[in-house]
């Protein structure tokens, strides 16, 4: 293999890369980047990587979620506040189905690149460049706002640290102390139907931490009670972006992506030659890497080689997204491939982007029923094969939106109009994602054995 630098994915061929129009312009946004601080330290990366050890191991669960893609118009507080907050919400369901640890990760500060399945859009007799994110270029159907432009990159960027930065003080500020788990259901889940679930949840919780307490363990003493660790993670997409946030750590000498905690490799860009996988091959964050029904076994062994080549535990995570109707078919061959081979990665199971429909109004939804039997069908497989379904990958917003179909109030397709506010894929609402959530955690807790031990540990 040659060797890696951050800029050798620039002679490999690079698939979903924007045209920019004026390449001075875009190596002058290049250079005054590769000035500014890093947006996460390489000890944080470490860090994950090491809970993400445990859940290649069977001892950890993760939760992945957020938007498909992050809007530079809609920033706010309450938008970050309200997808962080059912994040926690889902986690605690999910710890107390697992009794194991949950792996908190936000596709959030930095989900802004999105690959296209066509290069352009038709509507009525014009047609303009796809929408790729914010970070490449706007929504909007006109031509001037279809050119990429490169100062959306900073734009990027600062929205990042900002949204960084008030995720770092909800995890540790303390609206992350388990205290506080009834008072994360005051907004609208308070008046559905999963409410009185969640409210016994928290009441056990509660509790539980008073019986700590008069045992001298509480928020005082115990920082595990006041604060959570919350990581970010977007899809490592628009890689001029991600070669001038590359830095050498400096305790280890090793390069570290520095825009997020992990970043993954998309189904549209996961070529063994490709840009994507010679660029994040080189860096020693946490990686991920979208498997699709067209994935190959022999293909995947192949990329699990380049991308992890010492079989380093918690480094590669592979993210399945087959869809309710393939995953029985494609997955079993997938797991006893990587299985046989011996290599030890995190199985995640993204239920979403292999269930996208397209109603007769011309609008993407998913169903929740078929994202349920998605989720499943991986846990029977991995039941199957003696691994571990080490977690879910979800797109989801902590906001009342109806974009997907079905769940506990039952949204139709008729319902979609009401609040369809996604800038790309429909998302879980609040509601919906806490829901799956809770079924989730019964799976989980359904095939743990009876002294807590998930069955895997125990073979
Ligand atoms: C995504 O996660 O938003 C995405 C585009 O997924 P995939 O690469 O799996 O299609
Ligand atoms: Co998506």
């Amino acid at each position: 293999m040659t060797s890696w630098t951050p800029d050798s994915w620039r002679t490999r061929p690079a698939r979903q890369l924007p045209a920019y129009p004026d390449p001075a312009r875009l190596a002058a946004m290049e250079s005054r980047l590769r000035g500014y601080p890093p947006l996460v330290f390489a000890g944080e990366a470490r860090r994950l990587k090491a809970a993400l050890a445990m859940a290649a191991d069977g001892r950890a669960f993760v939760l992945q979620g957020g938007d498909c893609a992050e809007s530079f118009s809609d920033f706010t507080a309450n938008v970050i506040r309200d997808t962080f907050r059912v994040l926690l919400q889902m986690a605690v369901v999910l710890t107390f189905g697992a009794s194991m640890p949950v792996v908190k990760m936000g596709r959030m500060a930095g989900q802004y690149a999105k690959p296209r399945s066509s290069d352009t859009e038709t509507q009525g007799l014009d047609t303009l460049p796809s929408y790729r994110g914010d970070i490449v270029n706007g929504p909007e159907f006109t031509a001037l706002a279809r050119l990429p432009d490169p100062a959306r990159m900073e734009t990027g960027y600062f929205q990042s640290a900002t949204t960084l930065n008030l995720l770092r003080a909800f995890a540790s500020g303390g609206y992350a102390d388990l205290h506080e788990v009834h008072r994360w259901n005051l907004g609208f889940v308070a008046r559905s139907p999963l409410a009185a679930r969640y409210n016994d949840l928290s009441s056990r919780i509660d509790e539980t931490l008073a019986f700590m307490a008069a045992c001298g363990i509480s928020s005082m003493t115990t920082p595990q009670i006041r604060e959570t660790d919350f990581y970010t993670s977007h899809e490592a997409l628009l890689l001029p972006y991600e070669q001038a946030l590359t830095r050498i750590d400096s305790t280890s000498g090793d390069w570290y992506a520095c825009s997020a905690h992990f970043l993954w490799i998309g189904d549209r860009t996961r070529q063994l030659d490709g840009a994507h996988v010679e660029f994040l091959r080189g860096v020693k964050n946490p990686i991920g890497l979208k498997v699709g029904p067209t994935t190959d076994a022999d293909d995947l062994l192949r990329l699990i080689d380049v991308l992890n080549p010492a079989d380093e535990p918690g480094r590669l995570t592979l993210i399945t997204r087959m869809g309710a109707e393939k995953v029985a078919k494609h997955l079993p061959p997938l797991l006893r491939a990587v299985g046989r081979a011996g290599r030890r990665v995190v199985w995640l199971c993204d239920p979403m982007h292999g269930n996208g429909i397209t109603t007769a109004g011309g609008l993407k939804t998913r169903s929740f029923d078929a994202i349920l039997s998605e989720v499943r069908q991986v846990f029977d497989a991995h039941a199957a094969e003696g691994t571990w379904a080490g977690g879910v990958h979800v797109e989801m917003t902590g906001r009342e939106v109806t974009e997907c179909v079905g769940g506990a109030h039952r949204l139709t397709e008729a319902d979609l109009g009401a609040r369809y506010e996604t800038f790309c894929d429909p998302r879980l609402n609040a509601e919906q994602s806490l829901e799956l959530a809770f079924l989730v955690g019964e799976e989980l807790k359904a095939r743990r054995l009876p002294s807590g031990i998930p069955a895997l540990a125990a073979q």
